[in-house]
């Protein structure tokens, strides 16, 4: 298997502004592109911001900002994001039946040794590559969020993920500073399995009025030394990503742990959606 050396990334939102950022940051030119035009828009400003903070805090120098950004191309579809790329990731809403036609849209327009990466959080690997005509190039790479900050990518293997396609990732995921695990396709991985529990418990707690959301989350934070608490943890996520996260994991798993509290669903029909949308459980300004 040749070395990744173009990247191409699918949905410009919260994961997939922070995945092109930190992929030109490391050296890969990296062609970004989003179904809306608004969030590419938003996606690229975004990333010029996140270098200027780089070189405020002296990551990088004013020319290594110039030559970082240079290395971004925004591009409206696709098919045409995807033409130069070895590595592609999606970043797109966790659902699996879109992230199974992207793939499949995309596939005749790439070569046989084109790695195809999904972001999910959640979703079989497997079943994302079983729409495909090579599927051992499809694996999962689950970067956290910020992504510039998060050092885990985790890395998932679906039953037919070629071993060469895992080490590629293996030294991509390192080239970006990050330390990678390889888990076995299984419901939530190793991550989302455990953390969402913790979120989805804290959400019931906060339903019954056992305290309120900072003091939940000051529970977990100084008593346990999380960095984030579990409810300003689903704000930053996005209230409506955990939601589809919960569901599935309820969903492939069965039994009442998963079970998405009824909070949770009437906030997310409602709009509140964390940090992007300005109110979850916490109100937050955004950029
Ligand atoms: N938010 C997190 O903290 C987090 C962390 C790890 C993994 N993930 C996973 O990453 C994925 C993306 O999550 P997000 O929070 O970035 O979502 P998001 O809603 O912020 O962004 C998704 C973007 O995909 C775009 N899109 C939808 N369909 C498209 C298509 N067919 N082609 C191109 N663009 C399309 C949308 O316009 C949107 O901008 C999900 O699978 C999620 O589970 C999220």
């Amino acid at each position: 298997m040749s070395e990744i050396r173009n990247v191409a990334v699918i949905g410009a939102g919260t994961m997939g502004h922070g995945i092109a950022y930190a992929a030109c940051l490391a050296g890969y030119p990296v062609a970004l592109t989003d179904a809306d035009v608004g969030t590419l828009a938003r996606g690229e400003s975004r990333i010029r911001a996140a270098f200027d903070k780089a070189v405020e805090r002296g990551k990088c120098t004013p020319t290594e900002r110039e030559t970082g950004l240079n290395r971004l191309s925004c591009l409206s579809t696709p098919a045409e994001a995807v033409i130069e790329a070895d590595l592609v990731i999606e970043a797109i809403p966790e659902q699996l039946e879109l992230k199974q036609r992207l793939f499949a849209s995309i596939e005749g327009a790439v070569t046989p040794e084109t790695i195809f990466a999904s972001n999910t959080s959640s979703l079989s690997i497997s079943a994302i590559a079983c729409v495909l005509t090579h599927r051992g190039r499809l694996l999962g790479l689950h970067f956290f969020n910020p992504v510039p900050v998060m050092r885990l990518v985790e890395i998932v293997r679906g039953a037919e993920t070629a071993d060469a396609v895992v080490g590629a990732a293996q030294r991509f995921a390192v080239s970006l500073g990050k330390t990678p695990i390889v888990v076995k396709d299984s419901p939530g991985f190793a991550s989302s399995r455990l953390g969402v529990v913790l979120g989805l418990e804290a959400m019931r707690m906060f339903e019954q009025g056992v305290a309120s959301a900072e003091d939940i989350d000051r529970a977990m934070e100084l008593g346990y030394n999380h960095p984030v608490g579990p409810l300003k943890l689903t704000d930053i996520v996005g209230l409506d990503v955990r939601l589809a996260i919960a569901d599935h994991l309820h969903a492939t798993m069965g039994g009442d742990t998963y079970r998405a509290p009824e909070l949770l669903r009437r906030m997310v029909a409602d709009g509140k959606l964390g940090k992007k949308s300005g109110q979850g459980f916490y109100r937050w300004e955004n950029d």
